[in-house]
């Protein structure tokens, strides 16, 4: 079986993805780190020196690699749903989860603490208005997209637990 957590940038995936696959014995798989590690830098490098495509391209074919895999927990990057056919291919490699967080609660998240560097490109160098504006923006061409998923959780819903196990 293959579970597939879609959402927002600081929606929570990866923690979430954490806790369930450890609750299920499954290995747990950050797409995100995959591209990092397929490539040897970090994501806001791939997007300056190869550009969007070039990363989103790469997303989408590591993305379709792990319908090799069995009993794994996929955090997927808050874009993949939404390139290409993903949702589609999500769906059909496995069940989705939707994490639906409002985006004042995104925005607290995707800001970097201080001192700290923004290490998500689409928002480097924004300030917290600037950010909320570029999340509703993103919530409005993404939503269609990640409401394909087979189950949609809310923040309620991920802290009672009631995440389908
Ligand atoms: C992106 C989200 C990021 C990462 C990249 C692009 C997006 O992943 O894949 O910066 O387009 O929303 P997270 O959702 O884990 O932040």
């Amino acid at each position: 079986m293959r579970i597939y957590l879609v959402g927002m940038p600081g929606s929570g995936k990866t923690t979430l993805g954490k806790s369930l696959a450890s609750k299920r014995s499954y290995i747990f798989v950050d797409l995100d780190e995959r591209i990092v590690h397929a490539e040897g830098m970090p994501i806001s490098e791939i997007f300056n020196q190869k550009g969007e495509e070039y990363f989103r391209k790469l997303e989408s074919s590591l993305l379709q690699a792990t319908g090799a895999e069995d009993n794994i927990v996929v955090a997927t990057g808050g874009g993949a749903p939404c390139f290409y056919d993903n949702m589609k291919q999500i769906n059909h490699m496995g069940i989705s989860l939707l994490l639906q967080i409002p985006v004042e609660q995104l925005a607290s998240r995707v800001a970097p603490a201080k001192n700290q560097v923004q290490t998500r490109p689409l928002f480097a160098g924004k300030n917290q208005a600037e950010i909320i504006e570029t999340l509703q923006g993103m919530w409005q061409k993404r939503a269609p997209f990640y409401q394909q998923a087979h189950i949609l959780l809310s923040p309620k819903d991920i802290k009672a637990d009631k995440v389908w196990q």
